[in-house]
């Protein structure tokens, strides 16, 4: 018998309540049903989201809204400053490229996180310097940016927007668009919102939308105005992807019903808990000090081949967690802890990397880590 288990850093596992909402029968986009539905839905996600704003909503992965946040603000030939720590900052800096944006690059060494300090120097020295593109979490390398600081910075700038890709960020760890002052922030289905890969969202403060009335970047699917104009009447400019929207219906009702708190309470329980046991198993995080609370990046040991340990998870564990991406490949394993993921599933991933690593003949004492997680789900309480 085989049961499988997914605790890569997206997708992520999907609830039952949800899988069962997306299997309901089709219905059509604009009748009254549908419409009812998108109204609670753009509560629900401003409530996701910490703002008032609308959230929009497209039928793409998440970089489809990483590339709207780009052709809807800026025009070419505009500066910008992409935070670069991993791949997903490579994604900002490819996006801008394409798109003919002047884009310069604060390279942050893979593991850690970039330093407010540079941007401020950045956008004192050349303030014609029109966004900052980061992200909120950098899944390649697990570490968390310190996005509330590099917004103080930049809302003080009056013609610099902060693009956060908050992609494997949102749901899972803090970041209130509003309270915080975040212009552009996009995110994705398959993480931490517990749905299937295929939607991206993407929100935008006042001074955002100003930079999208004088944008001049080509654009057609990824019309943010567009967009805006049929959202605010429960409608959308293209067929919308009706069944993942249903299921995006039953899942910000469960964020609703746990609340966000609780939500990032039990992130935050559960990646200590990771981190705790990958740490008593004599392994060192690859984001030592920053660390997001979405997954847990752990360096192989020596002698150990990162990629084999996700292999043989897979193979052998039927545990699907993700492995490092360029340079960090064969160096590190990831595990996520994001989105429909519990206690027992962090224990269960933990045993299943012990296991493993012993047979690649690393020396386990085994039970070491699953004891460390324990004793922190225990004192941080079930
Ligand atoms: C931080 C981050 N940004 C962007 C992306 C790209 O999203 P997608 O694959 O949905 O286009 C991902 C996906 O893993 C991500 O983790």
């Amino acid at each position: 018998m085989d049961k499988y288990y997914l605790l890569a850093p997206g997708p992520t596992p999907i609830p039952p309540e949800i899988l069962l909402r997306m299997a309901e029968p089709i219905i059509h986009h604009r009748a009254p049903v549908y419409e009812k539905i998108l109204q609670g839905v753009r509560e629900g996600l401003k409530y996701l989201f910490q703002t008032k704003k609308e959230v929009l909503i497209f039928a793409s992965s998440g970089t489809g809204a990483m590339e709207g946040a780009v052709t809807n603000t800026l025009c070419a030939g505009d500066k910008a400053v992409v935070v670069e720590g991993g791949k997903f900052g490579e994604r900002w800096a490819n996006i801008c490229k394409a798109y003919g944006v002047k884009a310069s690059i604060l390279p942050v060494e893979w593991g850690q996180a970039i330093n407010p300090a540079l941007i401020a120097q950045t956008l004192q020295k050349d303030p014609s310097i029109k966004a900052v593109f980061t992200q909120a979490t950098e899944t390649s390398t697990g570490v968390l940016y310190p996005i509330k600081e590099i917004a103080e910075i930049v809302s003080r700038c009056p013609g610099t927007i902060l693009v956060v890709d908050g992609i494997s960020h949102l749901g899972a760890v803090e970041l209130p668009m509003d309270e915080w002052k975040l212009d552009v922030v996009v995110a994705g289905s398959q993480k931490a919102m517990m749905l299937p890969p295929g939607l991206a969202f993407a929100a935008l403060s006042d001074k955002a939308w100003e930079f999208v009335g004088k944008s001049t970047l080509p654009k057609y699917y990824f019309d943010f105005k567009k967009e805006l104009k049929n959202l605010t009447q429960n409608q959308s400019a293209y067929t919308p992807a009706v069944s993942l929207v249903m299921g995006l219906a039953e899942s910000l009702k469960k964020i609703k019903e746990e609340g966000l708190e609780k939500i990032f309470a039990r992130h935050a329980k559960l990646a200590k808990a990771t981190r705790e046991a990958m740490l008593a198993l004599g392994l060192r995080l690859y984001a030592p000090q920053a660390y997001s609370n979405a997954l847990t990046a752990a360096v192989a040991p020596a002698g150990v081949d990162g990629q084999k340990v996700v292999k043989i998870l897979r193979d052998r564990h039927n545990l699907t967690i993700a492995g490092g991406q360029d340079q960090a490949k064969g160096k590190i394993f990831r595990i996520a802890h994001m989105g429909y993921v519990d206690q027992s599933d962090i224990i269960m991933a933990v045993a299943a990397v012990e296991m493993t690593l012993k047979e690649l003949g690393y020396a386990v004492e085994l039970g070491k880590g699953v004891r460390a997680a324990m004793e922190v789900l225990v004192k941080v309480g079930l």
